[in-house]
């Protein structure tokens, strides 16, 4: 037997549903918050990761789907989200629109990393980029739209914020971090040992047990802020401070992404394990720049969709009941069969979820069925109902049965029903 790729998994009809209903809701966020869907190609060029998400990155260095394709060149399963939208930005010209251009997507994502719970190799983010502003009202606004996509969910997190600067206080910053880990650095691992030379933040984000005794007493960013970007940094919480939207300033957190300046959050659970961040975002002004386009500030999030499925489980009521048919029509003998055939017919071109034997089922076994199915109403036509053009339609809810002209059915079920 061939099985699904380690760290994949499908979806299954009867569980179809939950994704529905989080996409739907993404959508509906997406939908007040303003932002139009973007969709780009699960292939990239591998450049556009390397340039975009960064080189001393895990995401790159260690966890990239990465193959040359049959004309020799090097392509890239997605790993993340931003990095194409903002190719998708610069490559249409979108810089000429009215400013800002405010986007989302639903997509898979693929990282080669090792599975567990709440952690795949292939999975599904629902993420919003927004280019074209740098005021601070923007990143509240990202996270706002966040915390009520999350909300809705009934998914409970904490949001954690920080400021990783910009280029000005990040020089700074990086030179308190090398003279902190410069005593240290023959205790740590090999990868935090080259991104000492090439990037010292990234040495924050080691999940080696060797580095994360030194890590954690390493000087905070937020103390090492110019005076625009503490500026910038109060905008925001004061904004989600007024609309009464609770956060804790973590300054840990830099995100595991290259491209971020200034604002970054991540929304976190403890209920799954070591894959806790549900939501993670921020500020990204120098990407499109880095990836050949004018300066244009960005900001955005991407949430998990598998992980907020884990946690959506063990709430109480996580979804809306799965979508039934409404009706069952069951026919007796190769005659009504054909009657039954062309009313659940007729329904479904009115709009009606209907269903009917495709098994030639006996009628015992059709109404056991019908059960199975879960559907509210059930008819049969037999010899009788064919004579006189009439069924009993019977509730299975509560056991009620009325006689109804065939005809009349989409009638009396409308009469009955929101269809
Ligand atoms: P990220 O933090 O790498 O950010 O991923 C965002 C979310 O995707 C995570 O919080 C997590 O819920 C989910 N996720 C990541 N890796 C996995 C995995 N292996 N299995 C299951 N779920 C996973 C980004 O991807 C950025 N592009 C977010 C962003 C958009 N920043 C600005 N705009």
């Amino acid at each position: 037997m061939i099985n699904v790729p380690k760290g994949t998994k499908d979806v299954l009809p009867n569980q179809s549903y939950k994704w529905q209903f989080v996409e739907n809701t993404a959508r509906e966020v997406a939908r007040v918050f303003n932002l139009s869907e973007i969709r780009t190609p699960v292939l990239e060029y591998t450049e556009l990761f390397k340039r975009g998400v960064g080189e001393t990155t895990d995401v790159v260095n260690k966890e990239m789907y990465t193959f040359e394709d049959k004309g020799g060149r090097s392509v890239t399963l997605k790993p993340e989200g931003t990095a194409g939208a903002a190719r998708l930005f610069i490559e249409n010209g979108l810089a000429s629109s009215p400013m800002p251009v405010k986007t989302y997507y639903i997509t898979p994502a693929f990282r080669y990393e090792r599975p567990q719970a709440g952690r795949l190799r292939e999975f599904h983010q629902f993420g919003i980029e927004i280019f074209g502003s740098k005021a601070y009202e923007t990143d509240a606004e990202v996270i706002f739209a966040a915390s009520s996509f999350l909300n809705k969910l009934g998914v409970k997190s904490r949001l954690e914020i920080n400021s990783i600067g910009c280029k000005t206080c990040r020089a700074e910053y990086n030179r308190a971090l090398k003279n902190y880990f410069a005593p240290h650095l023959n205790d740590m691992c090999a990868s935090c040992r080259s991104r000492y030379d090439k990037n010292p933040l990234r040495m924050l984000d080691c999940k080696e047990d060797c580095c994360k005794k030194f890590t954690k007493d390493a000087p905070a960013i937020t103390d090492y802020l110019c005076e625009e970007c503490a500026g910038h940094f109060d905008g925001v919480k004061k904004l989600l401070s007024e609309q009464d939207l609770k956060y804790t300033v973590n300054p840990r957190i830099v995100r595991g992404l290259d491209y971020y300046s200034k604002t970054v959050f991540e929304f976190v659970t403890d209920a799954i394990g070591a894959q806790g961040t549900v939501c993670g975002g921020g500020r990204y002004d120098g990407l499109i720049e880095e990836l050949g386009g004018a300066p244009m500030p960005a900001i955005g999030f991407a949430a998990g969709i598998e992980r907020l499925l884990i946690l959506m489980e063990n709430t109480d009521a996580p979804f809306p009941d799965e979508d039934k048919p409404l009706i069952y029509i069951a026919g007796l003998d190769e005659k009504s069969r054909a009657a039954a055939f062309g009313a659940v017919t007729q329904l479904r071109l009115k709009g009606v979820r209907a269903e009917l034997d495709h098994m030639s089922r006996s009628v015992k076994a059709q109404f056991k069925y019908a059960d199975k199915l879960g559907v509210k109403y059930v008819a049969a036509i037999g010899e009788n109902e064919l004579s006189s053009g009439e069924v009993n339609i019977k509730n299975m809810k509560d056991g009620t049965q009325e006689k109804v002209k065939l005809e009349n059915i989409y009638a009396y079920l409308t009469a009955k029903e929101k269809i």
